[in-house]
């Protein structure tokens, strides 16, 4: 097995259901409705699976649930993964489960200097460098009719305000993001770290010693100055079986009964026990 993203626990799991059924949720709604076409979007995508803490399982990640089950209602898929190391996982592992025959080597476009890993069916484009740069380019150049499933998920705070920004101003969107909120907590509580609260938050207007609570409702609050895609939905998800670090699933959508399905899908009842069906899959049985 290569080298996986380690580090998953339930909470992971827990993410990985509420992608997977927003995904089937949207798709539905789009392939009914949106004549244009359809792009996934994955500005963190990782390594393809991620390795259990102590278990040696390995959860199918977010680039592998959004090609085996919606590669009929994506025309396109954008990886962003910024570790060469990792990019190079990602290939392989797609390459794999798929059957697919990646082209890699240099982007051919005069000034840039990364790599991109090319298949064409599906159609998808993995690119070696930082999400901030490469989804905001995207966003500034690619057809606007396009309707964009955004995937934000990062480990740490690099995912900046000003490209979330960029993403909400271009429109067409529905995004949703795993806020760091652990991490911003510990950074705010450290000097040396706040330039990366400030980054993630778009502004010097945060709290330095605040609750997790308040540190999100401060995240969605600032979201909301874009009036189109308030109320912004969120969930707290933290492992029943270890609850040091907390992440909040953020979605941001224009459109009020989308949010509503969504904010269901998060705060149903059956959410930890389909996360734990998750790692049953993966071989480990009932973790809590
Ligand atoms: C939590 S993992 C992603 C897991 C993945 N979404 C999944 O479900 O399998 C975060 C990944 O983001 C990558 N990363 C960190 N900063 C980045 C950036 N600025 N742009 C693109 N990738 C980045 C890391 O190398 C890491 O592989």
């Amino acid at each position: 097995m290569p080298n996986h993203f380690d580090g998953g626990d339930l909470k992971t799991a827990a993410k990985l259901v509420i992608l997977e059924e927003s995904l089937d949720i949207y798709t539905t709604i789009m392939d009914a409705n949106w004549t244009h076409q359809n792009w996934y979007v994955d500005t963190h995508a990782g390594t393809g699976k991620t390795q259990v803490e102590d278990g040696g399982i390995h959860l199918d990640g977010s680039a592998i649930i959004a090609i085996d089950e919606y590669a009929d209602s994506f025309d396109r898929f954008y990886f962003y993964e910024l570790d060469e190391n990792h990019f190079e996982t990602l290939v392989d592992t797609l390459s794999d489960e798929f059957g697919l025959d990646f082209d890699v080597g240099p982007v051919d476009v005069d000034g840039e200097d990364f790599l991109v890993a090319r298949a064409e069916n599906p159609y998808i484009r993995i690119m070696q460098m930082d999400s901030n740069d490469g989804v905001s380019f995207l966003a500034e150049h690619a057809a606007e009719r396009h309707h964009w499933f955004t995937f934000i998920d990062p480990k740490g705070l690099t995912a900046k305000r000003d490209t979330l920004d960029t993403l909400i101003d271009r429109g067409n969107m529905d995004i949703l993001l795993n806020y760091q909120t652990t991490g911003i907590m510990r950074s705010a509580a450290a000097e040396h770290a706040h330039g990366a609260v400030t980054r993630t938050m778009g502004d010097e207007d945060w709290p330095n010693a605040a609750s997790s609570d308040e540190y999100v409702e401060v995240y969605k609050s600032k979201l909301e100055e874009n009036e189109s895609i308030a109320p912004v939905k969120s969930k707290e998800l933290v492992s029943p079986n270890d609850q040091r670090v907390r992440f909040d699933l953020v979605f941001a959508c224009t459109n009020n009964q989308v949010r509503n399905i969504v904010e269901d899908i998060m705060q149903q009842e059956e959410l930890w026990s389909k996360a734990n069906d998750k790692f049953g899959q993966s071989g480990l049985g009932d973790w809590c």
